[in-house]
Parts: C-alpha cells; structure tokens; sequence
C-alpha cells in the first residue's frame, strides 16, 4: 500500500511548463489550490506569505527559486540567495538549502548555472522525501516499543496515543513529513494510532493543515486547543510527544512552533516521552544555546488579533476577536532546552539530544552544515 504521506508531492518542478508547483497552503483546509512558481520573486512571496511553510520545505523552495532566478538573469546567485535567505529567520533549513546551491554553483560557468541549479533544486527535494522516510522508519521503531509496552500494562485492545504540535507532516516537507512520518509508517505497519492535534494558534496550522492531512490519510486524530495537553497528559491520554522543528542546536535544544516549549514542560512533569523528528538540515551545528542564540520570528499583530474561516455561506473571511488597539505580542518559535527532549529523530538513527548525540549525529552526516558562514 502506498500512503498519501508518500504519493502525495507538496512541491514539484512541472518540466512541461516549467513552473514550480506548490500547494497554496493559506486557502487550507478550505482549498485545495496548486500554485505555478516563474520568478525569484514568485518563490520569495510564497516564502513570505506562509503559501508554503514548514522548515524543510521553506529550503527546497528556496533552492529552486535560485534556479528560477538563474534562468532570467545567470548573473543573479548571490543576490538570489541574498533576497531568499531574509524570507524567514527561524527554520535553518533555508540558510542550508541555499549554501549547498551556492557552494556548489559558484564553481560553475555562468552559462552552466541554470541547469546545475535546477538539477540541485530537484536532488534536494528528493534527498528530502527520502530522509522523512527514514525518519518514518526510525520513528516506528519507538512507537512500536511504545504501544508494546503499553499493551503489556493494558491488554490487546489498547491504541498509541500521540500529541504532536503545529503542522510536521507532508505539507512541510517534500513527502511524509517528519513528526508525522513515523505516523504514517505505524498506519501502514497496522499499529492503531490516534493523534492529538493541537490547533496552533495564531495561524492554526494544526487545525487547518495537520488534521486535514491525517484525515486523508485516515489516521484517527482529535483536534485539541492548545492548551489542553496538559490536561490529557496527567489523565494518561498521552503516550509519546512527536513535534518537529525548525533549527535544533549542536547542544540537542530543539526550536519549533510557539507553545512547544510548554508541551515539553508537561510532558516532563508526567514522565512521558517528548521526542523531535528532524532532517540533518535542521540542525545549526554552529550554535549551542537555542534560547540565547536562535532568532526568533516575530509576526504580524493580526494573526493574533483576527482568525480566518469560512463563513456560513462558505466564504473565507478575518474575523477579529480582541477590541480594537490592543497591544500584541507574536513570537513564532519558541526553545525547548535538550533536558526535556527524549531523543532526536533523524535519518540516520535516533540520537539522544546532548553534545555527544548531535556530534554523533554530525560524523555520521555527509550533509551535515559545516557552520560556515553561520
Ligand atoms: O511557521 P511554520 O508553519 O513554518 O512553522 C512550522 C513548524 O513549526 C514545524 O513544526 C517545523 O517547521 C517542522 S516541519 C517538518
């Protein structure tokens, strides 16, 4: 059987008329809308507006919008990668994705550039679908010795529970995901799986894009505000956290979507397994302290103060929901330090978050960053 997690492309170059696919994903669960890429400046707004999101994918998207840049002007890397690089601070997947073009393309004849950095662009997609597939075969592994030591304490009939936070699933990656994709792995192994999703406010990414993408795929999942996590771990309805993230640190302190933080806090407190799922280009091999060191997106005030959905006749519409000129506050991210994280997911096995496991993780990496030009 193949999983939507896997058939399901999030982004594809379309070599007919060549234009770069992506899925709009602001119109979702709404609409399911594919979008055609033709300039720098096409890949920079989808960046930008959140069209596509999603730390791994944000730099698959980067990449190819270095070759839609290329093939209209092949003098244009550097400012590509500079215009691309400011879309979004946080996630360390677009830095990466954008020296590997570059590293690689600056070797190259000008005239060459066009066709190298499309021929990048797709190995990296594909590099990509295939580390979330391992992440997938990794993540299994622990959600199997889970739910079978959870069988030994409650029977047979029992089913995995797991909470995860924001939207880690196909959407933002080229296929699978990376929290999601050992989901989808124990989907097909037959293990019974059931999801707690958080909605993710402001821009609800759990409700709008995670719970869509499990419900395709048939996954049993709950929509969850996202202050009840707390709440379903100290009445034991949480067997195992699965978040992914947009930068981790070589010290194992994992950078996700706001709120992670106190999902980690409260799995802690209840001894439940808090793992994050994440490619080698997620990990910031030059920085340590992700508190102190990792920059923190901060976003518009009206995410916070308005909320998007359909109205009763089924138009797409802002609602406001606080009184008019009230102070806002709207960190994208934020830190959670390596002491609270279980394990670290990656494709190439599951490290334990400390200075020797991501070192471990680095020897054993041929794409690992160097930290050059951190
Ligand atoms: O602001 P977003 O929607 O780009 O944030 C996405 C997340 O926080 C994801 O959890 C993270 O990028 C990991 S995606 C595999």
């Amino acid at each position: 059987m193949q999983a939507v997690a896997e058939k399901q492309r999030t982004l594809w170059f379309d070599y007919e008329d060549g234009s770069l696919k992506v899925i709009d994903q602001t119109l979702l669960p709404f609409q399911f809308k594919v979008l055609a890429l033709n300039t720098l400046a096409d890949a920079v707004d989808a960046i930008v507006t959140m069209k596509v999101r999603g730390a791994p994918l944000i730099g698959i998207t980067a990449a190819f919008g270095v070759y839609l840049s290329l093939r209209s002007d092949m003098h244009s890397l550097n400012t590509a990668c500079e215009q691309l690089v400011k879309t979004r601070p946080t996630a360390v997947n677009l830095r990466w994705a954008l020296e590997r073009m570059r590293c690689a393309l600056e070797p190259v004849s000008e005239q060459q550039r066009p066709l190298h950095a499309l021929l990048l662009a797709q190995h990296l997609l594909d590099e990509d679908v295939a580390a979330c597939s391992a992440i997938g075969n990794y993540g299994l592994l622990l959600l199997q010795d889970i739910f079978q030591r959870k069988q030994a304490r409650h029977g047979i009939d029992t089913v995995l529970n797991v909470l995860t936070h924001c939207n880690a699933g196909w959407l933002a990656t080229g296929a699978w995901g990376t929290a999601l994709a050992p989901v989808y792995k124990a989907q097909l192994a037959g293990l019974p799986v059931h999801v707690w999703v958080d909605e993710t406010r402001p821009r609800n990414q759990g409700a709008s894009l995670t719970a869509w993408e499990l419900g395709r795929s048939q996954v049993p999942h709950t929509l969850v505000v996202d202050n009840a996590g707390g709440h379903l771990m100290q009445h034991g309805l949480v067997d195992v956290c699965l978040v992914g993230s947009d930068r981790t640190t070589s010290a194992g302190d994992v950078c996700n979507k706001i709120g992670t933080y106190l999902k980690a806090l409260a799995a802690y407190d209840n001894q439940i397994p808090f793992y994050a799922a994440l490619p080698v280009s997620t990990v910031d091999f030059a920085s340590v302290d992700g508190v102190r060191e990792i920059p923190i997106e901060e976003r518009a005030a009206a995410e916070v103060t308005h909320l998007q959905g359909l109205d009763q006749t089924g138009v797409l519409r802002q609602v406001q929901v606080s009184a008019p000129g009230t102070a806002v506050s709207n960190f994208g991210f934020d830190v959670t330090p390596s002491r609270l994280v279980s394990g670290i997911i990656t494709e190439l096995g599951v490290f334990p978050a400390t200075v020797a496991g991501l070192l471990r993780l680095r020897e054993l990496s041929p794409v690992a960053s160097s930290g050059a030009g951190h």
